[in-house]
């Protein structure tokens, strides 16, 4: 028997668990279950992080957590408790798959196109990294981290998923056109991780043509790796391309920790009328297995669920109109009658390589640091100031270039990255957040950080120096973007 944690979830969590829990047992799978204290009432009794410490110890004992969705308090500045517990236990692999079932009609299936695409998400970086400002009375401002090291861990896990289990393709995407260091370095990993799989096809697509082609020819994808947001938009997109949110299993994938659940949320419109669908949470549950080397049962509860659909069963959200929708107990009941059943208009699933067992990892005892050597020749060479200021551009140039002592001159100055100062078009529009690149005379030279401190204190003599930016060189390559129009 292996033990997890289950948090049951808010909304139509305890529902949608019931009944995947009930199938668990019918079909005999050999699991036992810790119920953890989680989820929006947590929150309300004053534990920020939403979950008792108990909780938490029965998480990091057993290694893997099967939740429910779960709702965080709105308007109280809390922060998202599905995403603080994928970036706390750096489940950094978000996978979701998406495939089209016999019984779920979408647009795609009536065309006769088949849809199985396992979209892998980076699950803690990027603006996720969730820092955010007001850097003026009305402007804010959010920081976006990519690593190096983070989009490695992603893409290694996507390649090392499609060597196992025998997918070909392997596609990023991104948006390295416009976000050239961010996604730029979420690119450059991707390439460098690829090239350790020669079997695999590697591509790369910029995320806006993904997002059509995804709609026009969804078949021509395979496995398609994207940074955080970019992630989550696109995994949405593929939901409603196989049938809704009611369809999509999602696991979270760490070296420790792994958390599996629904993609849908809590539903507060359905919770408690017994209707909700259960789909989601039990293909997430059945990825679950697979991942413990249960491959057989996995198998088995798959099948028994592809036969059901294939029979007309459904609940209200999904399927055909002409027969009367199940609620969810029923609905649940009748999978567990077709245990034993395979699928007869799609393939039937087989254990295949999941029956591994499964070995609890060894949890490190030190906090785990991952660092990449330091390039040859790193250089601070200026630095971005933002100014909060009701002034025009050429006014704060005057004032910057009138303060600024030796070795820095002020290179531009940009408003909402488009540069103003000293050229711009008078059409370009400004809001009171002026962004002022300073660097030196000397291109070839560098400056300490205690030289720039002091001159941001000259500076802020007469102007508000609402946030700052270090610019550096790391050998040949330049750390900081132009502003259009530089
Ligand atoms: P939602 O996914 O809960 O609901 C969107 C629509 O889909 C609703 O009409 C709902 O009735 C329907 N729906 C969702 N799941 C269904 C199911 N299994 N069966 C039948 N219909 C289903 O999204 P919404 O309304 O934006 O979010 C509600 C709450 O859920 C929020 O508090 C949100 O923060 C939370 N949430 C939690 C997630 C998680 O725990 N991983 C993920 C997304 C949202």
């Amino acid at each position: 028997m292996i033990r997890i944690s289950v948090a049951k979830g808010d909304g139509i969590g305890p529902e949608i668990m019931d009944a995947v829990l009930q199938l668990f047992e019918a079909a005999k799978v050999p699991l036992k279950y810790d119920f953890i204290e989680m989820g929006k009432t947590y929150f309300l009794q004053g534990y920020n992080s939403g979950m008792t410490p108990s909780a938490k110890e029965s998480i990091e004992n057993n290694c893997i957590l099967f939740k429910g969705p779960m709702e965080t308090p709105k308007g109280k500045g809390m922060k998202s408790i599905n995403v603080t517990a994928r970036k706390t236990w750096s489940t950094y692999a978000n996978r979701r798959h998406f495939l089209s079932l016999k019984g779920v009609d979408t647009v795609h299936s009536k065309a006769g196109i088949p849809i199985d695409i396992t979209i892998v998400r980076e699950n803690i970086e990027d603006t996720y990294g969730g820092v955010e400002h007001m850097n003026s009375n009305d402007v804010a401002v959010c920081r976006r981290f990519i690593t190096r090291k983070g989009s490695e861990q992603v893409h290694r896990f996507a390649f090392e998923m499609a060597r196992k289990e025998g997918f070909k393709k392997v596609s990023c995407g991104h948006k390295a056109n416009i976000m050239k260091l961010t996604d730029g370095l979420f690119l450059e990993t991707f390439y460098e991780v690829a090239a350790e799989y020669p079997e695999i096809e590697a591509n790369d697509i910029i995320v806006d043509d993904l997002c059509m082609k995804l709609v026009a020819m969804p078949q021509r994808f395979e496995v398609v790796v994207l940074p955080n947001l970019q992630g989550d938009i696109v995994s949405d997109l593929c939901a409603g391309l196989v049938g809704g949110l009611g369809f999509a299993p999602s696991s979270n994938i760490g070296d420790n920790i792994c958390i599996f659940e629904a993609v849908h949320g809590t539903a507060p419109d359905i919770a408690g009328k017994n209707i909700a669908n259960p789909t989601s949470l039990l293909l997430s549950g059945i990825m679950m297995l697979r991942h413990l080397g249960l491959g057989e049962k996995a198998a088995e509860i798959e099948n028994a669920l592809l036969y059901t659909l294939e029979q007309g069963v459904h609940t209200g959200d999904f399927g055909d109109r002409s027969i009367p929708a199940s609620n969810t107990t029923e609905f649940t009941q009748a999978i567990i009658q077709n245990l034993g059943k395979k699928p007869e208009q799609s393939e039937a699933r087989v254990a295949g390589s999941e029956t591994q067992t499964w070995n609890k990892p060894a949890l490190p005892l030190v906090r785990p640091m991952m660092v990449s050597p330091r390039s040859e020749g790193e250089k601070l060479v200026g630095c971005d100031l933002m100014i909060d200021s009701e002034k025009k551009p050429e006014e704060i140039a005057d004032i910057i270039e009138r303060l600024l002592p030796d070795p820095f001159r002020l290179l531009n100055i940009s408003n909402r990255g488009t540069q103003v100062w000293p050229t711009g078009s008078i059409l370009t529009e400004c809001v009171n957040h002026h962004g002022c690149r300073i660097m030196l005379h000397n291109k070839d030279s560098e400056v300490s950080s205690q030289e720039i401190w002091a001159m941001i204190r000259t500076i802020s003599n007469e102007l508000f120096v609402t946030s700052m930016e270090m610019l550096r060189n790391f050998g040949e390559k330049q750390g900081y973007s132009l502003a259009q129009g530089q």
